[in-house]
């Protein structure tokens, strides 16, 4: 596959959709201890931009999740390389992910974060593929077709994060 890529999402629709969300996600959680976490590293890019459109006092504390290997279909299994997050207990969480697709790294996620003690675990995530329309996510950011998409963090073989738009990787 070549890095050759359209554009879905510009950069600008991406930041202008964030700053919603930051503004949803302030007045909804105006009372909790908020804890936001990153999962890295496909939310990473995501997160930056959504902590600085959130007016609430926050801690960010990432946790690591790899599910896909190399390739571009779900291995099912999600590992969590850094462990889970300690200092959640008692605390508003809030998951922030780049992409729904099976849901099987949130759905993991929040059980762990539930079993830490949590109040509540809230999920943001930045896409959702057409095929994943079931799963829920109290934020979203855009549904997308269910094409294998990189850029604003998403890659293919750890490669094309940087891409500040979501875009489809074709052939030449
Ligand atoms: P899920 O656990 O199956 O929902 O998968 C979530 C993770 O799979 C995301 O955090 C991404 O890292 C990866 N993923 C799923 N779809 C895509 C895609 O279209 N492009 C890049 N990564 C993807
Ligand atoms: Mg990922």
């Amino acid at each position: 596959m070549s890095s050759h890529s359209e554009i879905l999402i510009s950069g600008d629709s991406i930041l202008r959709r964030v700053k919603e969300l930051g503004v949803s996600i302030s007045k909804d959680l105006a009372t909790s201890e908020l804890c936001v976490i990153p999962v890295m590293d496909g939310g990473m890019i995501f997160a930056a931009d959504l902590v600085r459109e959130i007016t609430l006092p926050l801690m960010i504390l990432p946790v690591k999740a790899s599910s896909y290997g190399n390739s571009t279909t779900s291995s099912g299994r999600v590992s969590l390389p850094w462990g889970i997050p300690k200092g959640v207990a008692g605390k508003d969480v809030l998951l922030v992910d780049d992409i729904l697709d099976t849901g099987g790294t949130l759905t993991h996620l929040k059980e762990l974060l539930i079993q830490e003690g949590a109040r509540r675990v809230l999920t943001c995530v930045l896409l959702r593929k057409e095929s994943s329309r079931h799963l829920p996510a109290d934020y979203l950011g855009f549904e997308i077709p269910n094409q294998f998409v990189v850029g604003y963090g998403l890659d293919y073989a750890g490669l094309y994060r940087n891409y500040p738009y979501i875009g489809i990787l074709t052939d030449n």
